[in-house]
């Protein structure tokens, strides 16, 4: 069956996003998957995704580097431009990354979690908002540990530390930058700020163009933790899976699965919202916040100007 749509997408390499991109690729024969993916990477996942005669093509990017994903994103408005690809239909930030210390800078200079989890996504969203068409969805995925509560990730992660988005978006912004637990405090700031963000889009965003954010659980055995110490690795990738076993965390599959419902819109969730899994939640109380949304739009707003 020939594609009708667009559907573009970060993070498919590996982990829940890889999963997530074979069921939606499975579950919509009419959709045409535009894998964002650094180095020749995209390449060789197009290419595996594409057995079967699936519908699936690549462009590189870098997440860590804004300029390469703005190239990225022109080439992808090019490629819709001149009917390469049917009309855009969705977008997936999957991508994520988490470091063990709060000084790691991507190319531009700023933070690189703030980069990858944030940044990348907005310059994205903003090249690529007026090629969408009506009935469409834009799914990002965060994670519960915004939370910041034993509740939701057993004290594995510290909870965010919300601070001028001019400061997040540098390094050294917590206490102790060298440590792991201020790389971790990065990352639950980073999903908080992303669920702030998506709040923004979803006000902002004509009518038609939804945008929910996505939290697969927590989900051992992906390649996140793969900067990690030696003892974390071992754990992340051979013990804790068997948590999956237990409902305290989700297995890669299931994560994957979710998400391709969400984004294909089995997950029935109005704009703005945040799906836990399957089902529409209310994210944490500190991610109900205006005047963080919007000063968090205006500092991203010039952080990703070219
Ligand atoms: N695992 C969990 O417990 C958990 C819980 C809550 C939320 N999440 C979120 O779920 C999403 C997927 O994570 P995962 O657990 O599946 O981890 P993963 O296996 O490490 O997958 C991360 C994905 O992001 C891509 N990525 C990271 N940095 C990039 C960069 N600079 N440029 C291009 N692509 C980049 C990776 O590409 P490469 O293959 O090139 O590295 C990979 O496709 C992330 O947003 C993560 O924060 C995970």
């Amino acid at each position: 069956m020939a594609a009708t749509h667009t559907l573009v997408m970060t993070g498919a390499s590996r982990g829940i996003g890889r999963i997530a991109a074979e069921t939606i690729l499975k579950n919509d024969p009419t959709v045409h998957l535009v894998v964002v993916a650094r180095g020749d990477s995209g390449r060789a996942v197009a290419s595996e995704l594409s057995a079967g005669g699936r519908s699936v093509s690549s462009v590189s990017a870098d997440l860590g580097s804004l300029s390469s994903v703005r190239s990225a994103a022109a080439e992808i408005a090019t490629q819709l431009q001149r009917g390469e690809l049917p009309p855009l239909r969705g977008f997936v930030g999957n991508a994520g990354i988490q470091y063990t210390n709060a000084l790691t800078k991507g190319a531009d200079g700023h933070e690189a979690t703030f980069t990858v989890n944030v940044l990348a996504n907005h310059v994205l969203i903003r090249a690529l908002e007026k090629h969408f068409s009506a009935d469409s969805r834009i799914t990002i995925t965060v994670s519960d540990t915004h939370f910041g509560d034993f509740k939701h990730n057993m004290g594995m992660v510290p909870g965010p530390i919300w601070q001028a988005p001019e400061k997040l978006a540098k390094t050294a912004a917590f206490d102790k930058p060298a440590t792991t637990a201020a790389g971790r405090t990065a990352y639950s700031t980073s999903k908080l700020a992303a669920i702030y963000l998506v709040h923004e889009y979803a006000r902002r965003l004509p009518n038609g163009i939804d945008v929910v954010s996505y939290n697969p659980g927590f989900v051992p055995g992906t390649g996140l933790a793969r900067n990690a110490d030696a003892v974390s690795r071992f754990m992340m990738s051979r013990v804790m899976p068997l948590m999956a076993l237990t409902s305290m965390a989700t297995s890669q599959k299931d994560a994957g699965r979710y998400l391709a419902d969400v984004v294909l819109g089995k997950t029935q969730a109005p704009t703005g919202s945040y799906v836990d899994r399957a089902t529409v939640e209310p994210s944490s109380d500190e991610s109900y916040d205006r005047a963080r949304e919007a000063e968090l739009w205006d500092a991203v707003e010039k952080l990703t100007a070219a």
